[in-house]
């Protein structure tokens, strides 16, 4: 397709969306719209907030009795989509996760990405309020938002595409990784979370449809999270680890300095690096607990460093054992990964797959990839226990852009 050349898909939603609305067929309503400032679900998560533009009766869209006035329900609550940051970084982790990395077809360059982007914009707008997106063949599976965010990412062949100079830069390859293509790279990413896995199912498929005259699917990743879990603990990954003890927390000064990028071109925006590790489960499943804690650094039950008592003590990479050795070894991989300046720190934000091969959807953003991550990951390449269980099979990195306000779209500042 040419650049110049309307994609199919443009005019026939517009068509679509005129007739679906004059027959009343938009859902605009959304359960959210009797919630309370600050509620919270029923799973104990804040509801940042809310934006329903067009709130019409609560359960509007499903015919189901809204609930209570005060008394929230997990699947009401609802994340702000408008905002200087996209949502989905610094967000709550949500139960589920799916990562979409998709290939621009050809032809398409910087204004056909405008009215992309216009449109799945429009689409995210609704869809994380609660509200069918447009021509939403049904609309009855957005009614309950469940905290759903997505956001884009733009890969280097979107840049390149749209003529943009300075974009990201695949991270190099490392000894450990055995990468293949059906995980790897892409042009633009969606990634979409939510705490209900069929709101999810249906946001994926109302943007990828609107994606279709654009760009083709090139892999589809899902994962999960512990999803019943007290707020504030950290989450258990299927090694049965606690992952996510030490990472920026968002809201602080730390987070705001390792995450968003702060100048030039790209300000306001995170680089996110995409690893897909498959987990050896067999071995690690026949490796006692003393190993398996000695391979981290930290113990199994409430994730302490082995210098330590409880999960959030500093760990002690100096402290010695009755013999001389380091308590927790040179190789183990919090030594290995450890950061000494919380301002250049990654933030993990990590999901869980485990659909006939078992792994983590390892998902790290930071302001600059090759000064937070990839000194990192080299150091991890040449030495880290944790290396005998695991093996990187797949690598994309996305350049996240910074949100948008009600006026205005994803992507705006670099493509318009
Ligand atoms: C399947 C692969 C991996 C597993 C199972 C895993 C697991 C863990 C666990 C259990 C911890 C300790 C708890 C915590 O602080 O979160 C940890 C820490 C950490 N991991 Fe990983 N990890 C994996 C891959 C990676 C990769 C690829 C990187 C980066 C290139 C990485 C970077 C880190 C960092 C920065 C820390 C915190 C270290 C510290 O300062 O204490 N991990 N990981």
């Amino acid at each position: 397709m040419s650049d110049g050349e309307r994609p199919a898909g443009i005019s026939r939603r517009r068509l679509l969306a005129g007739g679906a609305a004059a027959g009343g067929l938009v859902a605009t309503g959304s359960l959210a719209a009797g919630l309370p400032a600050g509620a919270q679900t029923a799973d104990g998560a804040a509801v940042a907030g809310r934006e329903t533009a067009e709130p019409i009766g609560a359960g509007a869209a499903t015919g189901q009795p809204a609930p209570p006035a005060g008394q929230a329900v997990g699947g009401t609550a609802v994340e702000p989509f408008h905002g200087v940051r996209q949502a989905g970084v610094a967000t709550t982790p949500q139960a589920h996760a799916a990562f979409v990395g998709l290939d621009l077809r050809k032809g398409v360059g910087r204004e056909a990405l405008g009215r992309l982007m216009r449109l799945l914009t429009d689409d995210a707008r609704r869809l994380t309020q609660g509200r069918g997106a447009l021509a939403d063949t049904e609309p009855e599976l957005a009614a309950l938002p469940a905290r759903l965010t997505v956001t884009f990412g733009f890969g280097p062949g979107l840049f390149r595409a749209a003529g943009v100079k300075g974009g990201p830069e695949q991270v190099p390859g490392f000894s450990v990784d055995r990468l293949e293509d059906r995980w790897s790279e892409g042009d633009l990413l969606l990634q979409i979370c939510c705490d209900d896995p069929v709101t999810l199912a249906h946001a994926l498929r109302m943007i990828v449809k609107d994606t279709a005259s654009f760009t083709k699917v090139r892999w589809v990743q899902r994962g999960f999270r512990q999803a019943v879990q007290r707020p504030g603990l950290t989450q258990r990954n299927l090694m049965g680890q606690l992952d996510g003890t030490v990472n920026p927390k968002p809201g602080t000064p730390e987070f705001e300095r390792a995450v968003w990028i702060a100048d030039g071109p790209l300000a306001g925006g995170t680089m996110l690096v995409l690893r897909r590790i498959r987990m050896l489960m067999d071995s690690w499943d026949a490796a006692d607990r003393v190993a398996k804690e000695f391979t981290v650094g930290r113990r199994l039950d409430n994730g302490a460093p082995l210098s330590g008592r409880a999960e959030h003590d500093e760990a002690d990479f100096a402290k010695l054992n009755a013999i001389g050795f380091p308590v927790i070894s040179e190789y183990a991989h919090i030594r290995r990964a450890h950061t000494q300046d919380p301002g250049l720190r990654m933030f993990r934000r990590v999901y869980n797959y485990d659909d006939g091969d078992t792994g983590l959807l390892f998902a790290a953003y930071q302001a600059d990839v090759a000064r937070q991550f990839t000194p990192v990951q080299r150091r991890l390449a040449k030495a880290d226990l944790l290396n005998e269980w695991t093996t990187p099979i797949g690598s994309a990195v996305f350049y996240v852009p910074p949100g948008c306000e009600e006026s205005g779209w994803v992507g705006q500042s670099l493509l318009s």
